[in-house]
């Protein structure tokens, strides 16, 4: 009877401790150069996968992600400390906007008005400007429901931030659901027209941070189309078939299959750094990409709303990045695949709008779930 007793209370206690697993933890991280402090939260799923973020800049900072034997890796190249985040950092895990990669000539003409951007990447702006969105500080708070892990983050970004017209209202949460996606959900809105791209800068590796190059990932992405580029990575504004090109991912083929072809587009972007025409299948979420790291059957999906992919492969890393364990972070050693509207679309009227009006809401979702294969 004792016994029967014992097992059930510790059968208990095991559930217990299984479900009181998922949940959101809080920390200090540390203090920007103006004295203002950052914090960051820990998600926990049921399953223990675990996503950190922090509140500067809205930042992925490390995403524990098992592999075909269970065991877990963190997936996203950043650093084990804040104070990275202040020096040579290529937008790891951040949130860009309020435009997300490149705007020609850092210039735009919206209502008959010309606003003039930062120009911080050669002659043109790139993800937002000098002080964008990756490193602005963020409102957080615990957005959890029904055990489901979220942390919603909030800014408020002021007319004429940037260049920038309208004061902007932005919130994003990020969710890590009980089937091992993370799900970020962007919300903005305007009190004046104004421009609009947003996006997460992660780069990952699903062999693990630090171990070697993405060559060897096998990718799919789900685009007839992409945007090709000048040699200051502008689109030219033609929308192209990818079909006998090293571009042409609509079969699963290895990253590093073409990643050196004698290509105009390739050495222009110094391998992959475009823009992808994503094939939607109706309204809603749709299929973006698949990519799969043989040697840890790690497998991720990425799920969007969004018309556009940059698939870039980490081309400008040079191994001067220290990273997480003081890893040397060389060229390719990630990828990112940025859901987005097409860059430079402000200066593109063939494109998708990415004008945001007042009294409308721009709302969208991108999702990277996690799997493993044999
Ligand atoms: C761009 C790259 C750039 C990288 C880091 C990507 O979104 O397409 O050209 O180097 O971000 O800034």
């Amino acid at each position: 009877m004792i016994l029967r007793l014992l097992c059930t209370v510790g059968l208990g206690l095991i559930f217990l401790a299984m479900t009181q697993a998922a949940g959101v933890k809080k920390s200090a991280f540390g203090k920007t150069k103006a004295g203002e402090p950052v914090d960051l939260y820990v998600l926990t799923n049921a399953n223990g996968m675990e996503v950190a973020i922090t509140n500067y800049g809205g930042r992925v900072v490390s995403l524990k992600v098992p592999d075909r034997t269970g065991k877990f890796a963190d997936v996203v190249l950043g650093f084990d400390n804040f104070d990275g985040y202040l020096g040579n950092d290529p937008y790891f895990g951040a949130l860009v906007g309020r435009y997300a990669n490149r705007i020609a000539n850092g210039r735009f003409t919206l209502d008959g008005h010309e606003y003039h951007l930062a120009q911080n990447d050669g002659k043109n702006s790139l993800h937002g400007g000098l002080k964008g969105f990756d490193k602005r500080v963020w409102r957080a708070k615990d957005a959890s429901a029904n055990g489901v892990p979220a942390i919603q983050l909030a800014y408020l970004s002021a007319d004429g931030e940037e260049g920038y017209p309208g004061t902007l209202t932005v919130t994003v949460t990020y969710t890590l659901t009980a089937k091992n996606e993370l799900r970020i959900d962007y919300l903005a809105t305007t009190d004046k027209p104004t421009v609009l791209n947003l996006s997460n800068h992660s780069y990952f590796n699903l062999a693990g941070e630090g171990h070697g190059d993405i060559l060897s990932h096998l990718a799919t992405i789900y685009a007839d189309r992409f945007t090709p580029v000048d040699a200051t990575l502008i689109p030219t504004g033609e929308l192209a078939s990818v079909a006998g090109t090293p571009l042409d991912f609509r079969t699963e083929t290895a990253v590093g299959a073409h990643i050196n072809a004698d290509n105009e587009q390739i050495e222009l972007g110094r391998g992959y750094d475009h823009n992808f025409v994503l094939n939607r299948t109706g309204g809603g979420l749709y299929m973006a990409a698949r990519i799969v790291e043989p040697s840890s059957g790690r497998v991720m999906e990425v799920l969007t709303t969004q018309p556009g992919l940059q698939f870039y492969t980490g081309n400008f890393l040079d191994g001067t990045i220290h990273g997480k364990g003081g890893k040397v972070y060389g060229r390719r050693s990630a990828f990112c695949m940025e859901t987005q509207h097409f860059p430079d679309s402000p200066n593109k009227p063939q494109f998708p709008s990415v004008v945001l009006n007042p009294g409308r809401r721009f709302t969208s979702t991108t999702v990277y779930r996690f799997a493993t294969s044999n």
